[in-house]
């Protein structure tokens, strides 16, 4: 590891590399730190939270790493040591999960505190000094809605999971309003380049602008507010919060106030136009550069205080302008620069998504002559996918810079169970024992969340852990914790699944993308990375468990019944298109109609949960408005981001949300309008015309719906697990698996849907 590498190298130019980045530590008192932890339990557990003793020492830390202490006392207490907030509130969790056999998630929790405590008396030192999370989108995909109590509630989620080192993007674009005013930019001309509340993250990363917006003089007094209070809950916990620096993205007006300036448009961006792209590039090199950034940095400082780390990516998804080695090192630098103008101890977090993204452009030189542009230690990499392209070897442990490494894993807070459990329990350990690594942390990446929680859960924990775990004993013991209960079938049910859809290792893209989910054509080619009757048999045993008195245990049976629904609906896709180009009348309108009945009946089990609804996300939306203007800008900014995302489906679908109302409202209205179609180009013998078809979609379907203010329910209806096992008696014959249950195994009879032979 990086720290005990320099320690032991005699270079005195190590040693300060090493003081550099020692200096990120939680500023607080730990009377601070420990009445913030007290508090959270007094919000988790308020019946038991008494009966646990918070103290901060950090004295307990083992080579500058984390450390928690657990240990009951005579009178039957628990005392929670920590080396800081975080660490304790982790040390919480760890008894709660593995002495009481509790969980909480994202969702739903529980809360399994007996009243007599058990015997504990445990030490455990952190692997990795830090523990860092999100992704510059979650905070568009996610959080964009959330008020202070869905923060108070996901910060307190972090400390538990050990978080330490945390985004907080909120009231950024206030702070640079300021800036703009100070430059004298006109309202307008600021307008323009803001985009709406939905869109923030690629505003921010010069990919669109103004899409969305304008932006409402309130929104920026409430991020404001808001932000001020995640940073204050965050740092008395002990959280270092991430601010951003600086990346050389301006508004066009820039052009008209500096015209000597080295400007120059990003590029096109998916499929934007001129009106909504392609923003201006400020040259790091020019001297302009710095008097922006440093006036940024200031004004945030100013506001915000610094934990003086810096979030900071110039070519997300870009090429930069010129590939020599000089001026890339002299770009990082600049960069670099206008961050160490206002803050001497700056260091610069970047996410390697640019050597993934344009990994022919970054090659080893020039990835080299960028990462060196800084001192070493100076600069934090995330390596932000390293469960799938991992770049650290590649790229030399980034030719000495310190990196954590990210679990990614969603895109575009897209549903659907997957997950690589495998990669993720072998590949942290062997990051960190490579020979000559860098690596100083582990961290979740991931651009939006609320989905697939056990990946979440194991990635987690692996900060604590010294090698890799029995994947079974945990999958038994998360199965037991998550539904409060020790049931062999509910067990059964997460082996299989640990064993298939959270076995992904194949390096092909996932983006959540089914035909459920994608707009209609002819010519999709569905598939996974498992075997569906296996997928079949989990979701059997999990029917079986019936653990109908726990959230968690419906929750789960909803996802995983819209998992066999959503594979469903991939397969008879295949048979639906083959019937079609044989022209076969009957056989087609056959399955097109158990086809779209499948979509209904999706709509029906997510209907049934709290965590699968459009309501909840549309209502978060125009809660957070003042006026009428506002709850429609809001409105539209949500319902365009997880549909069209841009005017004209310029990202068409790739956030897109299996919810209850996106299901009835939107994809069923698609694919029936498409399967009208198909069929009356079948009974008319006419030539299918698909453009026409899909354009007609587009105005019938997805832009009304864009524009639409139907308001969904906030409150589920129907009983999940009488609606599963409708469902399963409706569809288990046509997928022609069949099981031998005392053996645990099955007969796999045929493979795909024959319904037309
Ligand atoms: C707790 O564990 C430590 C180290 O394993 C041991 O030295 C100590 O005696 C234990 N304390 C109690 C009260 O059992
Ligand atoms: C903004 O305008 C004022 C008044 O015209 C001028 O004094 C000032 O120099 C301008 N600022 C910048 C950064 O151009
Ligand atoms: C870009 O698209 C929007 C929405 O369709 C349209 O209003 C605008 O005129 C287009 N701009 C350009 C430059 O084509
Ligand atoms: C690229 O940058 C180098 C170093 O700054 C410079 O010498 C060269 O002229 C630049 N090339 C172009 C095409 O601008
Ligand atoms: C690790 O560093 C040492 C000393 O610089 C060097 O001799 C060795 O080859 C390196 N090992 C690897 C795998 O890069
Ligand atoms: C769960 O039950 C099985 C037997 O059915 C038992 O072997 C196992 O120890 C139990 N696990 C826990 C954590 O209680
Ligand atoms: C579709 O075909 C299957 C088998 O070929 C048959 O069992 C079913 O009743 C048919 N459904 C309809 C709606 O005709
Ligand atoms: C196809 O068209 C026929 C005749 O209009 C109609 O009865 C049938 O319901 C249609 N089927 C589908 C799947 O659209
Ligand atoms: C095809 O037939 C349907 C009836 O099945 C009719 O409503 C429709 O207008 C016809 N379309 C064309 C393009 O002829
Ligand atoms: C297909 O539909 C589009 C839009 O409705 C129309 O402009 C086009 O002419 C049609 N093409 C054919 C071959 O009919």
């Amino acid at each position: 590891m990086l720290l005990r590498i320099l320690l032991l190298l005699p270079l005195t130019s190590c040693y300060q590399e090493f003081t550099v980045l020692s200096h990120l530590k939680p500023k607080i008192s730990d009377d601070v730190q420990a009445k913030a932890v007290q508090d959270l339990l007094v919000r988790l557990i308020p019946n038991h939270a008494n009966k646990f003793l918070i103290k901060i020492d950090k004295n307990l830390e083992e080579n500058g790493n984390d450390v928690f202490q657990l240990q009951k006392l005579e009178n039957g207490r628990v005392v929670i040591t920590g080396t800081t907030g975080v660490s304790a509130a982790t040390g919480f969790n760890h008894y709660l999960k593995y002495y009481c056999l509790g969980q909480v998630s994202w969702d739903n929790s529980n809360l399994n505190i007996p009243n007599e405590l058990p015997d504990v008396n445990l030490t455990v030192a952190c692997k990795d000094k830090f523990r860092y999370y999100q992704n510059v989108c979650t905070t568009s995909y996610s959080f964009v809605w959330w008020t202070w109590a869905d923060w108070e509630k996901h910060i307190d989620w972090m400390v538990l999971n050990s978080y330490n080192l945390v985004l907080s993007f909120n009231g950024l674009e206030a702070i640079w309003k300021r800036v703009y005013n100070r430059l004298n930019l006109t309202d307008e001309e600021i307008n323009e380049h803001f985009t709406g509340p939905a869109f923030l993250a690629w505003g921010r990363m010069g990919n669109i602008r103004g899409w969305g917006g304008p932006l409402p003089e309130h929104w920026h007094l409430r991020t404001l507010a808001l932000q001020h209070r995640i940073l204050d809950r965050m740092r008395e916990f002990g959280i270092l919060p991430v601010l951003p620096a600086f990346a050389g993205h301006v508004p066009r007006a820039f052009e008209r106030l500096f015209p000597d300036a080295k400007l120059s448009s990003t590029p096109k961006w998916n499929k934007f136009n001129d009106t909504y792209c392609c923003p201006y590039l400020l040259e790091p090199t020019d001297p302009l550069f710095q008097t922006v950034g440093s006036m940024f940095i200031k004004e945030l400082i100013d506001e915000f205080g610094t934990d003086h780390v810096y979030s900071c990516d110039t070519f997300n998804e870009m090429l930069p302008s010129n590939g020599s080695l000089a001026y890339l090192h002299d770009m990082g630098l600049s960069v670099y620069s206008s961050m160490t103008s206002c803050d001497s101890k700056a260091i610069w977090l970047m996410q390697a998504w640019l050597f993934i993204h344009e990994i022919g452009f970054w090659t080893e030189e020039r990835a080299k002559a960028l990462l060196t542009s800084v001192p070493q230690g100076r600069m934090l990499v995330l390596d932000l996918q390293s469960e799938q392209y991992p770049q650290y070897r590649r790229l030399k442990s980034y030719f000495g810079q310190p990196f954590i490494w990210c679990m990614l894993h969603d895109f575009g807070g897209t549903l659907g169970m997957f997950g690589s459990v495998e990669t993720i329990n072998k590949e942290v350990h062997a990051a960190r024992t490579m020979e000559n690594g860098t690596m100083v942390g582990t961290g979740l990446t991931p651009e939006g969340i609320n989905q697939n929680y056990v990946v979440y859960e194991l990635m987690s924990e692996s900060s604590w852990r010294s090698e890799p775990i029995d994947l079974t004993d945990w999958f038994a013991l998360y199965t037991i914790r998550r539904y409060g209960q020790n049931n062999t079938n509910a067990i059964r049910a997460w082996q299989i699944l640990k064993d298939t859809v959270y076995n992904f290792n194949l390096l092909i893209p996932m983006r959540g993308k089914y035909v459920l989910t994608r707009r209609p054509s002819t010519r999709i080619y569905p598939w996974k990375w498992y075997d569906k009757c296996d997928l079949l048999q989990a979701w059997d045993y999990l029917l079986q468990a019936d653990l109908r008195t726990s959230d968690s245990y419906r929750h789960d049976l909803v996802d995983l019944t819209r998992q066999v629904l959503q594979v469903s609906i991939d397969e008879y896709y295949k048979t639906v298109r083959k019937s079609f180009k044989q022209r076969k009348v009957n056989d087609f309108q056959n399955v097109s109609a158990e086809f779209l009945d499948m979509f209904l009946d999706t709509e029906k089990i997510l209907q049934s949960d709290k965590s699968f609804l459009l309501g909840s996300w549309l209502s978060a939306a125009k809660n957070l408005a003042l006026t009428f203007h506002e709850k429609q800008l809001y409105e539209y900014n949500a319902r365009n981001q997880i549909t069209l995302w841009g005017p004209n489906g310029e990202i068409v679908d790739y956030a897109n949300k299996q919810w209850s109302g996106m299901v009835s409202e939107y994809y069923f209205e698609r694919w029936r309008l498409f399967i009208n179609a198909m069929n009356d180009s079948l009974i008319n013998q006419t030539t299918f015309n698909e453009s026409g078809v899909i354009k007609k979609i587009f105005e019938e379907v997805e832009k009304p719906f864009t524009f639409s203010r139907k308001v969904f329910p906030v409150h589920p209806s129907g009983d999940t697990i009488a609606i599963a096992q409708e469902i399963r008696s409706k569809w288990w014959n046509i997928h022609h698996c069949r099981f031998t249950r005392e053996q645990d195994s099955y007969l796999h009879v045929t493979d795909p849907v024959v319904l037309i032979v």
